[in-house]
């Protein structure tokens, strides 16, 4: 058999994964979820939801890549006759986000250079929606934005020279793009607490309201959020286990990867309400009101206009901006190589082949985010992938482990390995309650969308986001059927 590549030294693989689930997610979606959602409250849905979905799918998925040496569909091929296709799903719902990801980032790059002069002046909302050109709907794509463009190209060519380095290589590069992160957000962190009125924002992002516990949607957004920033679904996980030596822990390193990318989300929100908290002092307002709404908003709209307001301004503003290009980078380029191994291990490829065949529509379907309706667009689909494509694959994963292969296989793997001892609640979580849970989400997000056009956006736009998550297990089925070369066999031989 041919020897599989493998992470060259023995923390590669825990930085590589905390360099995949620490991403722009923990940035901007966690703290505004903790702040909107009870505040300090927060924490007990999110934790639930950690223990009883995270941590037993992150298991499953590390479980399954190590177990069977393979990136996602071979993995599944390998784990029972006609699974492949689930592979694939997680492969495809991964791609369409790392069709927009990395425009997200294209931004801050442009963002950085902005910052050094405060560019954004004091309208930092209009220069964003000047800077985006953002168009009155979905329906009007209008031109190609230059320099974003020219960030989108500069992004790809790093996650490319990355990817196309092997594992050896993000192995290597995950030491900086994982590191970089906390240290950036430990100094926004140390200087917000030492600002005026840093003590309210955090009252405001903490503070907590057990009440709020009672409101389903609070319980619907711990779920959300766990999944997206864990990275579960995307395929990601069960790529990277798949690299690991064959006595590699497993166990140990679910339990730090899932609870150091809370704790660095939780960092997050310390670093940037302690400062919206300052910017509300500067302004006499409440907290509440200048700090606006989550999502791309904080990062590009608010934040901006607390850096104005920092001594030192310029500075900040671009280790700012470097946080989020160092926080998406590594993200960006785990779910590619998900991909890519996908593709390598199904038909032999080449891994420049493999590289070429992933990055290149990636980056040329990406080009709509590019375009003056791009923005619309991204959160549409980003929208939609979330609440529908990564949270159907991950109650499609428990199905298939849990039903069919069975939950114990994959946990008497994981327990030969490591010292911390997975029990029968790995079983249970698998088979019923984090599948209850998914279904719940999944239920709610349905009746709320029925119910309420998402966003206002027209009909026909949301329908090209329905057809999109339909068509992710048609595609992935298509995969699935095509005939394999190499050893995606062989495993299956050599066990039998
Ligand atoms: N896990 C990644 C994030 O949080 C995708 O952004």
């Amino acid at each position: 058999m041919k020897k599989r590549e493998n992470w060259s030294w023995r923390g590669a693989f825990i930085f590589a994964v905390l360099g995949s689930a620490v991403g722009l997610g923990n940035a901007w979606r966690f703290p505004y979820m903790v702040a909107q959602n009870g505040g300090g409250a927060f924490l007990i849905p999110y934790i639930f939801a950690l223990l009883t979905a995270g941590i037993p799918l992150m298991l499953l998925e590390f479980g399954i890549g190590h177990k069977y040496m393979s990136a996602p569909p071979i993995a599944y091929r390998r784990a029972g006759k006609g699974l492949e296709m689930v592979g694939w799903w997680g492969n495809a719902a991964s791609f369409v986000i790392i069709t927009y990801y990395g425009v997200v980032m294209a931004w801050a790059i442009n963002y950085v250079v902005h910052a050094l002069n405060l560019s954004w002046g004091e309208d930092t909302t209009g220069f964003f929606l000047n800077f985006l050109r953002v168009s009155e709907g979905p329906g009007v794509l209008g031109r190609i934005n230059i320099p974003v463009l020219i960030s989108f190209l500069i992004g790809w060519i790093m996650v490319v020279a990355i990817v196309y380095s092997g594992v050896t290589g993000v192995g290597k590069v995950v030491m900086v793009t994982a590191t970089m992160p906390v240290i950036l957000l430990i100094v926004l962190a140390i200087r917000g607490f030492t600002l005026e009125g840093a003590a309210a924002g955090l009252d405001y992002y903490l503070s907590p309201n057990f009440a709020a516990l009672s409101n389903l949607a609070v319980w619907r957004d711990a779920y959300s959020q766990v999944f997206f920033s864990l990275s579960v679904g995307m395929g990601v996980l069960i790529a990277y286990a798949s690299y690991l030596p064959r006595d590699a822990e497993i166990a140990n390193n679910v339990f730090i990867a899932s609870l150091a990318d809370a704790g660095i989300a939780f960092l997050a929100g310390l670093a940037i309400f302690s400062t919206v908290g300052y910017m509300a002092a500067q302004q006499g307002a409440a907290v509440a009101d200048v700090a606006g709404s989550g999502g791309l908003g904080l990062a590009f709209m608010v934040y901006p206009k607390v850096i104005n307001l920092l001594p030192g301004a310029p500075f900040f503003g671009v280790l700012f901006f470097l946080l989020l290009i160092t926080l998406a980078i590594d993200s960006q380029f785990s779910l590619v190589e998900g991909c890519i191994g996908a593709i390598m291990d199904k038909w032999n490829l080449k891994r420049s082949t493999a590289v070429a065949a992933v990055s290149l529509p990636g980056f040329l379907i990406g080009l709509i985010f590019v375009t003056d309706g791009g923005l619309h667009w991204l959160d549409i689909v980003d929208k939609f992938v979330n609440s529908y494509g990564l949270i159907v694959v991950g109650l499609v994963e428990c199905i298939v482990l849990g039903w069919i292969i069975g939950p114990k296989k994959i946990r008497d793997h994981v327990n030969g390995l490591s010292e911390i001892k997975v029990g029968g609640w790995f079983d249970f979580c698998v088979k019923y309650l984090t599948p209850a849970a998914l279904i719940f989400i999944l239920v709610y997000n349905l009746v709320i969308d029925l119910k309420v056009p998402y966003g206002g956006y027209p009909q026909w736009a949301l329908n090209v986001g329905w057809v999109m998550v339909i068509l992710l297990p048609v595609i992935a089925f298509i995969l699935s059927k095509l005939k394999t070369a190499g050893e995606a066999d062989e495993y299956m031989e050599e066990q039998n």
